[in-house]
């Protein structure tokens, strides 16, 4: 397994460009299933999850080929598979948002349950309350979902839940809705930027739908959708990071292919921090030479303060100048980064759903263990800047979700190299 070496000290300075959003790309993937004819996907990110998604439509009839990092081209070419086996859907929880696109389009499907993962459980209750509103008949069977429809129809479905909206909860709804007979109304639908571009993808492929971005999307069902060629968002989960990258090292860095639009809750906690983000041609700067100002952060859906960017923004926290509470309400047990960041010196106390950070002056390199995606991340952060070397082992999560971020932090300035464990 690889380890990530680093040593802190280099203020990060230049220009960096941001890859496709990673949970953009896969559920307009998965999406590509409901087409009648190829779809090319331009700036979907070579990771490890866009990987496991081209295996996965490869084992449900799909032709999915990559020049490069050029387009991903998906047509289907076999339509009677529906089983998404257990060992994809264990290794990547996405692979549940198969299930709404093989349902309209086929009629049936049969797709592991995803497991649980290191940020906590990762129920799909909602996924399934909205496929059987639209007609779904849905049993479970050795660890797998089970679903049939002859032929789904409209249905005006709540699927809020305890945390509020669910991401591929909303994906998984509307991509069944688009060919269902009739009229369907989500209400408490996720508003994230990621669901507006499946909303986007689905609309050029002659989907009719409406409210997207907002709490209440409207679908009129339609007969058949075409493949078509689409570009998918930049990564603002990814900007966040390497803004939040410049902040910690004190640097000077330019961001491309940034959609500040997408950021704006990132945007506000930073500058409150004492970081400057200002636009800058097409996409964001951010510079902070100075002490930073503690803050309060609490994770909510969109338009909220990201999750997915809780972790990264502790890891800056933990060197302000004073108490911040980071509150997680999506997953309120995501705090693995937590005892890592402890290793490096950092003061932190976690109170049920709150952790407390208090700001230290330094933290001092040390070996430590990335536990998920977004916790590996923090870590990266924290050694960016750590005195001494700090080595991050178990970078296979940060691959999942990151396009080769130890090149693109080198480029920058970083002392940083990949080796194997
Ligand atoms: C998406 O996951 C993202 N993944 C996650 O990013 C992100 O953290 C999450 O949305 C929240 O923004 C992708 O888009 C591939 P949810 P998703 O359904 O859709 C509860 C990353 O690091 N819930 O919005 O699976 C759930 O437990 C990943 O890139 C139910 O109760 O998340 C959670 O508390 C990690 N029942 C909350 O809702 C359900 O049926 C939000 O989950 C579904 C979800």
């Amino acid at each position: 397994m690889d380890i990530f070496i680093l040593r802190g000290g280099s203020r990060l300075k230049g220009r960096v460009d941001i890859s496709g959003s990673k949970n953009a790309a896969l559920p307009i993937m998965a999406a590509s299933l409901l087409a009648d004819g190829p779809c090319t996907l331009k700036r979907v990110p070579d990771l490890a999850d866009t990987r496991l998604m081209s295996d996965l439509l490869g084992t449900l009839g799909a032709d999915v080929a990559r020049d490069d990092d050029g387009p991903v081209r998906i047509s289907v070419s076999d339509d009677s598979a529906s089983h998404a086996e257990y060992e994809t859907v264990r290794k990547m929880r996405a692979s549940i948002c198969v299930l709404g696109p093989l349902l309209a389009k086929r009629g049936k499907a049969r797709v592991a349950m995803p497991g649980g993962c290191a940020i906590g459980a990762r129920p799909i209750d909602l996924h399934l309350r909205g496929l059987r509103a639209l007609g779904a008949e849905i049993e479970l069977d050795q660890g797998d979902i089970v679903a049939k429809a002859k032929r789904l129809h409209g249905a005006s479905i709540f699927l809020g839940g305890p945390f509020g909206s669910t991401v591929l909860g909303t994906a998984n709804v509307l991509m069944a809705a688009v060919l269902a007979e009739g009229r369907t109304v989500i209400e408490s639908a996720a508003c994230e930027p990621e669901i507006v571009d499946l909303a986007d993808f689905l609309s050029a492929m002659g989907a009719r739908i409406e409210g997207a971005g907002t709490p209440r999307l409207t679908v009129e069902g339609v007969e058949s959708l075409r493949g078509v060629e689409y570009e998918v968002i930049p990564d603002r989960i990814e900007a966040g990071t390497f803004l939040m990258a410049a902040a910690i090292t004190n640097g000077e860095v330019t961001l491309s292919h940034c959609r500040l639009d997408h950021m704006m809750a990132v945007t506000q906690k930073l500058r409150e921090v004492g970081v400057i983000v200002e636009p800058s041609d097409g996409g964001a700067a951010a510079a902070s030479a100075r002490r930073l100002e503690p803050a309060d952060v609490t994770t909510q859906p969109y338009p909220g303060f990201p999750t997915d960017l809780q972790a990264q923004i502790m890891a800056l926290l933990c060197l302000a100048d004073g108490n911040s509470a980071v509150t997680e309400k999506i997953y309120p047990d995501r705090f693995m980064h937590v005892p890592e960041l402890l290793r490096m010196g950092a003061n932190i106390r976690k109170e049920g759903p709150t952790s407390i950070v208090t700001g230290i002056r330094y933290f001092t390199g040390a070996p430590v263990m990335a536990s998920d995606l977004r916790a590996s991340a923090a870590l990266v952060l924290a050694g960016l800047v750590a005195r001494g070397e700090t080595t991050v082992r178990r970078v296979y999560h940060i691959d999942r979700g990151y396009e080769q971020i130890e090149r693109k932090l080198r480029g920058l300035g970083a002392n940083i190299e990949r080796a194997s464990e």
